[in-house]
């Protein structure tokens, strides 16, 4: 009984939310670094509003982030002290090709990651790389429309191909791409993606799904090449949806939602197009551009793992419109009377995580990884600076003991677990530093003051000792 002795306990961020340093290094800018703070943010990212230049009166949370940049050394010897035994981070793609079309890669940005799995190797942490988290290198969106152009799966392949033989040996764990489902619901976050007047939105959004998802493929197919080590994952929003009634209609309506981000993971798991993806296409008369040899191609390559974010259960009906909102991870979803809700309005549901890897492992039959689960919380330190995050606690060990009584008592395959936000950062939906996910205090507000000094909270301590048992004490 227990978990294994290997599993991969950690914390998980991503480049764009932690870094800053976004013009440092030979960097340029990112669709991500173009979400500003506060209200036009969700037009932004919803590909509504078009925002390629950083303009006047606006605060883009993610030019300095917390500015990992510079305090990554810190940062590892934090995490080392928690016992992690992996860290999931991202690489900023316009880090290696600042352009995204370069023929070269940026010899400067490589060689910061590489201090970094350096580090990390020092103190026995495995890293667990995400190639892309939300980030497309302005410059292709500007000049190819991002993923709706073909192009990019030669762009997005060069620069896979670069990173897996420049840190061959240093990384083994790879995520293609992060919450690649995102690109449905939030196009210009997830791909770069504008919409522009006359757009089939929905034509445009599977057709840079299909680039998507061949480009996975081929970086999954490289990363076996360079290294059979090598374990590459999807990487999907994870959630599952209830019928909000018995009311057939209304779990019909749950299965459908459900295969929206299934559809990915299909794809990226079993390597071919689920059928009633491709009838959705035939009756909604979308016309999906597809090359002959991508069939062979995404059947070449799926991928290792199935990895997954978890922040709450979804609940939805036939008959919306009768029933009370609020706000889930990105997706809106009906109030569930039965589950409580964060500051945020995300539902709290900590069996919902145990019924999703359920689900997930007999539709994959691969091993899982939560690579994402957290509570966003507003904390007050006190005068020292020190946060006594009990209800963070609270969360965790609720969704930790739903993780295990997956794997002790349905059997269910997992590879690890990483707390998202294992150190505060920018929230990806709201630009906010007050929605707070970490283990560690960062002094940082939600306009780009403080001190950016780092504070272990109560859960640092907390997280060390599960870490340290295996999970065993809680
Ligand atoms: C996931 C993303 O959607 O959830 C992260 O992969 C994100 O980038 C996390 O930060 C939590 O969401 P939010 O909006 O609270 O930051």
């Amino acid at each position: 009984m227990g978990l294994d002795k290997n599993f991969l306990w950690g914390g998980a961020t991503a480049a764009n939310q932690v870094e800053g340093g976004v013009l440092e290094g030979g960097r340029k800018l990112a669709n991500i670094d173009m979400l500003p703070y506060g209200e036009d943010r969700k037009k932004v990212s919803a590909g509504e509003m078009e925002m390629l230049e950083w303009e006047e009166g606006y605060y883009y949370p993610a030019a300095e982030a917390i500015d990992m940049y510079h305090h990554y050394m810190e940062d590892i010897k934090l995490f080392a002290e928690m016992g992690f035994k992996v860290y999931r981070m991202s690489l900023s793609w316009s880090r290696i090709f600042p352009n995204g079309d370069d023929a070269e890669p940026n010899e400067e940005g490589l060689a910061f990651y590489e201090e970094i799995f350096k580090e990390l190797k020092k103190h026995d942490i495995e890293p667990l790389v995400t190639i892309t988290h939300f980030d497309v290198p302005l410059n292709l969106i500007k000049k190819y429309d991002s993923w709706r152009n073909r192009k990019l799966i030669t762009f997005y392949e060069r620069y896979a191909e670069t990173v897996l033989k420049r840190y061959k040996g240093l990384v083994k764990y790879w995520l293609t791409i992060n919450e690649i489902n995102i690109l449905l619901h939030q196009p210009f976050v997830g791909g770069g993606i504008v919409f522009k007047e006359g757009d089939n939105k929905e034509e445009v959004k599977y057709q840079a799904a299909h680039h998507q998802l061949v480009a996975s493929a081929l970086a999954t197919k490289i990363a076996h090449e360079v290294d059979p080590e090598n374990q590459v994952g999807c990487m999907l929003a994870g959630g599952n949806h209830y019928p909000f009634t018995c009311r057939p209609e209304d779990y019909q309506e749950a299965i459908n939602r459900d295969r929206e981000g299934y559809f990915f993971i299909d794809v990226q798991a079993r390597g071919k197009y689920p059928n009633y993806a491709l009838k959705k296409f035939e009756h909604e008369g979308l016309t999906i551009h597809m090359k002959p040899e991508d069939e062979q191609i995404l059947a070449a390559s799926p991928v290792d793992f199935v990895s997954f974010s978890y922040y709450s259960s979804r609940t939805v009906s036939a008959h919306e419109e009768d029933y009370e909102h609020t706000t889930g991870n990105i997706f809106g979803t009906i109030k569930n009377p039965h589950l409580l809700s964060t500051e945020w309005g995300w539902q709290i549901d900590p069996l919902g995580l145990r019924n999703s890897l359920n689900q997930m492992y007999d539709r994959y039959q691969k091993p899982l990884f939560i690579v994402e689960n957290g509570l966003g919380a507003v904390d007050v330190p006190d005068e020292n600076g020190y946060v006594e995050d009990d209800y963070r606690i609270d969360y965790l060990r609720q969704h930790i003991q739903a993780l295990k009584d997956a794997v002790e008592i349905d059997g269910v395959e997992v590879l690890g677990y990483t707390s998202w936000g294992c150190i505060d950062l920018i929230s990806a939906s709201t630009g906010q530093m007050s929605k707070r996910y970490g283990l560690i205090y960062v002094d940082r507000d939600d306009k780009g003051n403080g001190t950016m000094k780092r504070t272990k909270k109560k859960s640092f301590d907390w997280y060390k000792k599960v870490i340290a048992t295996n999970g065993e004490e809680l």
